[in-house]
């Protein structure tokens, strides 16, 4: 196989779209999309168009993309399965007045796929998910107080974003903090605020930016359990990152804890927009109560897109097949980068590359922007996602060629 030879940085198309959006988009761009100064500056920031695990730029350069949308794309860019599906409900009809029987088929499949679900709603992104997960609870236990691991991203609504600019103090008033994975921490904000506990949300593994990720400790989960049942309040787990990737029936299920509400809403549609809700019989009534909607919550074609993923995950074992290639990535890795402390992180599927004694995060750009230049899109902070796409030719196609980076950065260091 013949690898090109490393691209230069100048990307000019890329170049002059970015100076055509600082003109006509706040900022340029916003949100975790940003490509700006924060990410290396061969970090491409537009995209021309996606097939199996490939990403091409505006410039035309084809990128082995180890993002996946940053999590959506589950099953490879474009999967037939789930696009024929797609076009098959667009044939008929995708925003309508409203839903098609493909919610109630949708509900019926989360159901019987995840192990604590006995109903589902449906929205549009994650933070939907996460917030009409917490306002069921509320709904239920009557309590308002929801406690959240610092500083655990649950989306980008005042009471979740990182950026404090324009939100009200007031709107953070009802939450609290504890860290992840200590059961003392959580243990001494459930004491302090008793009686008036709607929830605990949680992640299934600390996938915080910018540091190695730790898998959740079963006690720690399991605290997190018997507070929220000794509370009755209720436990979310958002599994809006880490759905289908870790486990279809549910990420907690190997280490037999089950949640009472989950959010899900990247993977679920291998890129199509929905997000859902899934909870036990026993909050079903107050998540009836609720008024939460959208002009776009009910479209066919992303149902459609969600089912044909989910049986698909199911038929091909998708977590498993996604954790091969991770380990093979991870081997690899660590392997060739083992001279600079190179550690991948995280569950399998998701791979988070750090190196050792490296606070600013110096290496872990310079590493990431010679990869890039070699074709392969890494992110020097942030999870990173693999996908049913990502075979073991990609990966050893992606290892070829970092090799290469770590040879180009070891140069720039001498
Ligand atoms: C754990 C988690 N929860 C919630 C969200 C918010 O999802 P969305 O960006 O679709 O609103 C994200 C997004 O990255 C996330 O990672």
């Amino acid at each position: 196989m013949v690898i090109e030879p490393p691209r230069s940085v100048t990307q000019p198309n890329d170049q002059a779209l970015r100076a055509r959006a600082r003109r006509v988009i706040p900022g340029g761009m916003y949100g975790h999309m940003t490509a700006g100064p924060i990410v290396p500056p061969s970090y491409p920031q537009f995209w021309d168009h996606v097939d199996g695990p490939y990403g091409w730029d505006v410039d035309g350069t084809r990128h082995i993309d180890l993002l996946c949308g940053f999590g959506p794309m589950v099953l490879g860019y474009r999967n037939p399965v789930v696009e024929s599906a797609a076009a098959a409900q667009a044939a008929y009809g995708d925003t309508m007045t409203g839903p098609s029987a493909r919610m109630v088929e949708l509900a019926e499949l989360l159901t019987d796929t995840i192990a604590h679900a006995d109903w589902s709603m449906f929205a549009k992104n994650g933070t939907d998910a996460t917030a009409t997960a917490v306002r069921i609870a509320r709904a239920a236990t009557g309590k308002t107080k929801l406690l959240k691991a610092t500083p655990a991203y649950h989306g980008a609504n005042d009471w979740f974003t990182p950026m404090l600019s324009g939100v009200a103090p007031g709107d953070r008033a009802n939450i609290d903090y504890f860290d992840y994975n200590d059961s003392a921490s959580l243990e001494a904000k459930v004491a302090e605020h008793s009686g008036d506990i709607a929830a605990i949300i949680l992640t299934p593994f600390q996938h915080d930016s910018r540091k190695p990720q730790e898998l959740v400790d079963p006690e720690f989960a399991r605290a997190a359990r018997t507070l929220t049942t000794g509370e009755g309040a209720a436990l979310i787990l958002d599994e809006v990152r880490t759905g289908i990737r870790l486990d279809l029936r549910g990420a907690w299920e190997t280490i037999g804890v089950r949640p009472d509400l989950t959010a899900y809403s990247k993977a679920i549609a291998n890129g199509h927009p929905i997000a859902a809700v899934v909870g036990i019989d026993a909050l079903k009534e107050a998540a009836s109560s609720i008024y939460v909607t959208g002009s776009f919550w009910y479209s066919a074609v992303p149902m459609a897109a969600a089912k044909a993923t989910i049986e698909h995950a199911l038929a091909i074992d998708a977590p498993t097949r996604i954790a091969s290639a991770g380990e093979l990535l991870k081997r690899g890795i660590e392997e060739q980068g083992a001279h600079l402390g190179a550690q991948i992180s995280g569950p399998l599927q998701m791979p988070y590359l750090s190196f050792a004694d490296d606070p600013e995060l110096t290496v872990a750009m310079a590493f990431t922007d010679s990869a890039i230049r070699h074709g392969v899109l890494m992110h020097p902070w942030h999870t990173m996602f693999l996908s049913t796409a990502h075979t073991e030719d990609v990966i050893d196609d992606v290892l070829r060629r970092t090799a290469r980076a770590f040879d180009e950065i070891a140069v720039l260091k001498n």
